[in-house]
């Protein structure tokens, strides 16, 4: 008598439904279930949908915490993020479980690098609010000597501050309107990159003091947490600008609406904030030298596709043990 054996197909929970082509890639393969909604899991969603898991893809509003992990059984291998930052996922605990932490490394970086310096020219320039300027019909006199006069973006200095993919790819952008790029950050660069990217590595004192744009693109830890706060930002020139599109938590935001009240400095973009999403009665909303967007900076058709499909490849690679994995802990497993 033929015996038929019954292969049960592994098990995989989507926080989110993201653009594809993830889902079809991971249904393919697996038994998937979605939390299809616009908002992210509560907490306890995220408790329920985690449970007999072989693989979980979640975005960064998903906490994974050593609470969330508690209730993943004995099957989960991998948790795919679908982002470059991870500072949503307790690394530390996914290791001591032999869970594989995943990411979609450094894919966003040109989109990111692109809102970047969108913010650089939509904060010096004003532009925001000349458009609420004009559509609140408050442009009655045609051309001003002096409406909304900004700061020249070229021939200035920009700081950044950490040199990664990001970083760099915006220290290039840089290059284009004559700027002199100086940076800090973890790892000083070969010189012979230095020199490519024409950036020169300053002290972080320099960075501050010298900056008339900083740029923030380090990641998201115990180190940089509240990284800059009001020392930091009593040493910059009054004159300059802050912009972040890394992680809300690296700047104290009580500090910097201090600073922008008190025009230590002369303005800030944030695309990121300690807590997502910013609440109506924030006190940085009531800033006007302050540009908000709502955590943007990865957010075109064609990088939110490429995150898709490389947040499930990492997914079925550790399931299927069958290629490279974009991981920040295989080597500690
Ligand atoms: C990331 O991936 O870390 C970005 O912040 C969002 O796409």
């Amino acid at each position: 008598m033929n015996s038929i054996s019954i292969v049960k197909k592994k098990k995989v929970y989507l926080t989110r439904k993201i653009l594809e082509p993830a889902s079809s890639l991971l249904a393919a393969k697996y038994q998937v279930s979605i939390h299809d909604s616009i908002r992210p899991p509560t907490r306890l969603e995220l408790r329920k949908g985690i449970r007999n898991m072989d693989g979980i893809l979640c975005t960064l509003s998903d906490k994974m915490d050593k609470k969330v992990l508690d209730e993943a059984g004995p099957n989960l291998k991998v948790i795919s993020s679908y982002s470059t930052g991870y500072d949503h996922i307790d690394v530390t605990e996914a290791t001591k479980r032999g869970v594989v932490v995943a990411t979609t490394g450094d894919v966003l970086a040109e989109a990111t690098a692109d809102l970047t310096f969108a913010l650089i020219l939509a904060i010096s320039r004003r532009i925001v609010e000349a458009d609420k300027f004009v559509r609140r019909g408050a442009w009655k006199v045609g051309w001003m000597p002096n409406l909304l006069l900004g700061s020249n973006v070229h021939n200035s200095t920009l700081g950044v501050l950490g040199l990664g993919r990001i970083g760099r790819a915006v220290a290039r952008r840089a290059k284009g309107f004559k700027m002199e790029v100086i940076y800090n950050s973890r790892h000083r660069l070969e010189e012979s990159l230095e020199a490519e990217l024409g950036v020169t590595y300053v002290g972080m004192n320099e960075l501050l003091r010298n900056s008339d744009f900083l740029t923030i693109h380090t990641g998201l830890n115990q180190d940089s947490t509240n990284m800059l706060g009001r020392d930091e930002f009593s040493k910059m020139k009054k004159s300059s600008y802050l912009i972040n599109t890394a992680r809300g938590g690296i700047v104290d935001e009580n500090d910097l609406a201090e600073a922008l009240r008190k025009k230590w400095i002369r303005g800030a973009a944030l695309d990121t904030y300690s807590h997502e999403p910013l609440t109506k009665g924030n006190k940085l909303l009531r800033l006007s030298n302050l540009i908000v967007l709502p955590h943007i900076g990865s957010a075109t058709v064609d990088t939110r596709t490429k995150m898709s499909r490389i947040a499930a490849q990492n997914l079925i690679n550790v399931l299927d043990g069958s290629g490279p994995v974009c991981s920040v802990n295989t080597n500690d497993i």
